[in-house]
């Protein structure tokens, strides 16, 4: 399996600055060394262009539509050329906004392969805010909407159908903050939101085997990784932070999960923000997972 290394500097779609470091934060923790542990081929490309981050108030509902539009393009090009290539397409973010173009490259190429999309979304938000309902206008708070087909028109579309996902292709973990309006869509579109109570109540076995219980031999597995998920006791290094994540031993069991299913095809891990880090903890335990996800194990070798 070759592992293709994706770099999106930029935190165009982030409400604070920073996550445009975190391609360089994960080289620095060792990403590409700990890949290559595993056997893993690995290939860097390096780090994509794309134009910086205006800081400008809302416009419409959305901040920075034609950057956001720019980032993702670059991402949505290189995804669909390296899922081309028969390679694992692994993007490092850069701020959540770029899952538009990268599950969209990825929606894509399954309905080409005939492959069952599902998803798995990580995150202590939903993300399912649009630009009619957005408090923030921030894009990253936006991608599942935009994939669902609601958001900015320069955003939808793009993996061929007005809605590059539906509502039964994606789970969510870790869910701790959705803004009311949010609440309703989520409602609205029958979206499975494994929040934290949820994981309190039933485990975190119980709430994985449930996200996972229908990939089968001919599902693309994707995993969008928004390292918020994490308490910040262990992840400080996150822009939008929320306490009362998932530990760091059931985030290990999910990421152990995953890996067993032997059905990850694609990946994103957003939001890590250096400027805001300890030390490029929150990178290095960023790592930690990547390398569960990739079948790393305490007594299989
Ligand atoms: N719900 C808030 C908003 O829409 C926060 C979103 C945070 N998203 C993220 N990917 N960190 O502005
Ligand atoms: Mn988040
Ligand atoms: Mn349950
Ligand atoms: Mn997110």
């Amino acid at each position: 399996k070759t592992v293709s290394l994706i770099g999106a500097p930029t935190d165009v779609g982030a409400s604070v600055r920073g996550a445009g470091m975190g391609p360089d934060a994960l080289r620095v923790a060792g990403l590409y060394e700990a890949l290559r542990s595993h056997k893993l081929n690995v290939i860097d490309h390096g780090n994509l262009a794309g134009p910086p981050t205006p800081w400008l108030p809302p416009k419409d509902g959305v901040r920075h539509l034609e950057e956001v539009v720019a980032w993702n393009k670059a991402v949505y090009d290189r995804v669909t050329a390296v899922l081309a290539a028969g390679q694992f397409p692994l993007l490092m973010g850069g701020d959540h906004c770029l899952a538009i173009g990268s599950i969209s490259a990825v929606s894509r190429h399954c309905r080409r392969t005939k492959k069952k999309l599902r998803i798995v979304w990580f995150d202590a938000h939903t993300d399912v805010n649009n630009e009619t309902i957005s408090p923030s206008g921030n894009v990253h708070g936006m991608p599942v909407s935009v994939l669902l087909g609601h958001g900015p028109k320069s955003l939808v579309g793009w993996s061929g159908e007005n809605a590059a996902i539906s509502a039964d292709e994606i789970d969510f973990i870790g869910i701790r903050s959705v803004d009311d309006e949010e609440k309703q869509a989520i409602r609205r579109l029958g979206l499975s939101v494994y929040d934290m109570r949820h994981i309190d109540e039933h485990g975190m076995r119980h709430t994985m085997i449930e996200a996972l219980q229908d990939v089968d031999d001919d599902t693309h597995l994707h995993v969008s990784f928004d390292l918020d998920c994490l308490d910040p006791a262990d992840a400080p290094g996150v822009g939008t932070s929320v306490r009362g994540g998932p530990t760091y031993r059931e985030m290990q069991l999910c990421m152990e999960m995953i890996a067993d299913t032997g059905k990850l095809a694609s990946l994103d891990v957003v939001e890590i923000n250096p400027a805001l880090d300890v030390r490029n903890r929150t990178a290095e335990l960023a790592v930690e997972f990547i390398q569960s996800l990739f079948g790393a194990s305490t007594l299989a070798r």
